[in-house]
């Protein structure tokens, strides 16, 4: 097993080179399905998700290999199968974008239902709901596959009323769409930026996308999608972890390769709590020296709202602020499982419904901890530099699914970690 081991205490300084969207990139490989021709991704992250629909697409007969670090090659003309029921569909909750892409080129999709992080009930009605819409019939086998199947081979466009604001839905509906005869129309739909990037790489391929990043995307299907090499959005979410990293140690970083109006949301939360940010056309300077920092509410909506894949990182920043804060959750049921694991590092934080209490400013105990999901695990990295001592993160798989390089980033900024190797008793430090 691994674990990461974090002796903080330091600020950080310097520059963090931002990766690809994790959360564009595993929506726009398996969309390569409903092309025709081969395609070239690029700016795509090292990271285990991308490894594991890359691997799902090559079972699934297509041929799929690295170019380079930041590059994929898809092939998807030899794909036979409709379905992907493995295990490795089971490991992830983007499995799910399989449908939507198998269901607009084949007419047809079975797929086991997807796994992922879990916090909460992750329902994937609003998919259905979207696919019955565009024609197709779909079943839940054994409570474990998911069945879709247009009776005619050809969805046909519709007018889609979303019930709820859900980023995988909205994704899911416009790769059903794409091919699909006549005009779609997805009210409201989500608005992430990793959305217009699915968008804007299907459009790329010669789709017919209208009004993504708007609540309401029209899709007029087309016959042929032709082969692209295609360049993916920066990752905002890799960004404004490590900005709260550096703000939680009263450091000044500057994330690089990145769209700063994606983090709006974040960068405007930090300047009321008083950090120094500098904006550039694809870096933002966060400069938390010599500030007093300011308390703040957080309340996570979609976007462009305070986006709930920073909440737990901002909780862990804001125990290093003086002061009452409130984080609201309102996207999950149950995204605060993070909260233990800082409580056991003597964080006073509590937790009341969708509401958790943060009590900053006190010093934080170095304590064995685990990340309890992807993004929480960031948070204990973050609660960890701020500690005078040696902690320790187990689990670290949940956080090497969204982070390339971490440990590398952070120790380029001044962050003393490592990755070691144990099995019980002894331990084998990993390089870096
Ligand atoms: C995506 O999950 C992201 N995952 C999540 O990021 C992110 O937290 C979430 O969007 C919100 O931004 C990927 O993109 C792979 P939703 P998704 O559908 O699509 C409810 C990370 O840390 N809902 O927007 O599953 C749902 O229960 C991960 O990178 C339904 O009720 O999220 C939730 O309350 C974690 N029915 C809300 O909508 C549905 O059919 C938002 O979910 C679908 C969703």
């Amino acid at each position: 097993m691994e674990k990461f081991v974090v002796t903080g205490g330091k600020p950080l300084f310097g520059e963090v080179n931002i990766s690809g969207a994790k959360n564009a990139a595993v929506a726009i490989i398996p969309a390569v399905i409903l092309c025709d021709e081969p395609c070239q991704i690029e700016n795509i992250p090292n990271i285990s998700d991308v490894t594991l629909i890359s691997r799902i697409l090559q079972q699934m007969g297509a041929n799929v290999r690295r170019i380079n670090k930041s590059s994929l090659y898809i092939d998807p003309s030899q794909i036979r199968t409709r379905s992907a029921v493995t295990d490795l569909v089971r490991g992830m909750r983007a499995s799910y974008y399989l449908l939507g892409a198998l269901l607009g080129k084949y007419g047809e999709a079975k797929v086991a239902m997807p796994g992922g992080c879990n916090f909460g009930v992750r329902p994937i009605d609003q998919h259905l709901k979207g696919f019955e819409a565009l024609g197709a019939e779909t079943r839940l086998v054994d409570g474990a596959i998911i069945e879709a199947k247009c009776p005619g081979n050809r969805l046909v466009g519709t007018h889609i009323y979303l019930d709820v604001v859900s980023v995988g839905a909205t994704m899911n509906i416009m790769l059903a769409a794409c091919k699909a005869e006549g005009l779609t129309i997805i009210e409201n739909a989500a608005k992430e930026p990793h959305i217009v990037d699915l968008a804007n790489f299907l459009n790329s391929m010669g789709a017919d996308i209208r009004g993504a990043g708007t609540d309401v995307i029209k899709i007029r299907g087309v016959g042929y999608l032709h082969g692209v090499t295609y360049s993916i959005i920066p990752d905002q979410i890799e960004a404004g972890t490590y900005m709260c990293a550096a703000v939680a140690t009263r450091g000044c970083i500057t994330v690089k390769n990145i769209t700063p109006k994606h983090l709006e949301s974040i960068t405007a939360k930090l300047r009321e709590m008083g950090v120094k940010i500098t904006e550039y056309d694809e870096a933002i300077k966060v400069d938390a020296t010599n500030v007093t920092l300011k308390r703040c509410n957080i309340k996570t909506m979609p976007h462009p709202g305070f986006p709930t894949d920073c909440q737990p990182q901002f909780a862990a920043m804001l125990l290093s602020v003086p002061g009452t804060s409130i984080i609201n959750e309102n996207v999950w049921d149950n995204r605060y499982q993070y909260v233990s694991e800082l409580i056991k590092m003597g964080a006073q934080i509590s937790v009341e419904g969708r509401l958790a209490i943060i009590e900053g400013g006190a010093p934080l105990n170095a304590a064995p901890v685990k990340a309890t999901d992807l993004r929480a695990g960031a948070a204990m990295i973050i609660a960890a530099l701020q500690v005078n001592g040696v902690t320790e993160i187990s689990s670290i798989q949940y956080i090497e699914r969204g982070y390339e390089d971490v440990v590398e980033k952070f120790r380029a900024i001044g962050a003393d970690i490592k990755k070691v190797y144990y099995n019980g008793d002894n331990e084998e430090s990993l390089g870096a």
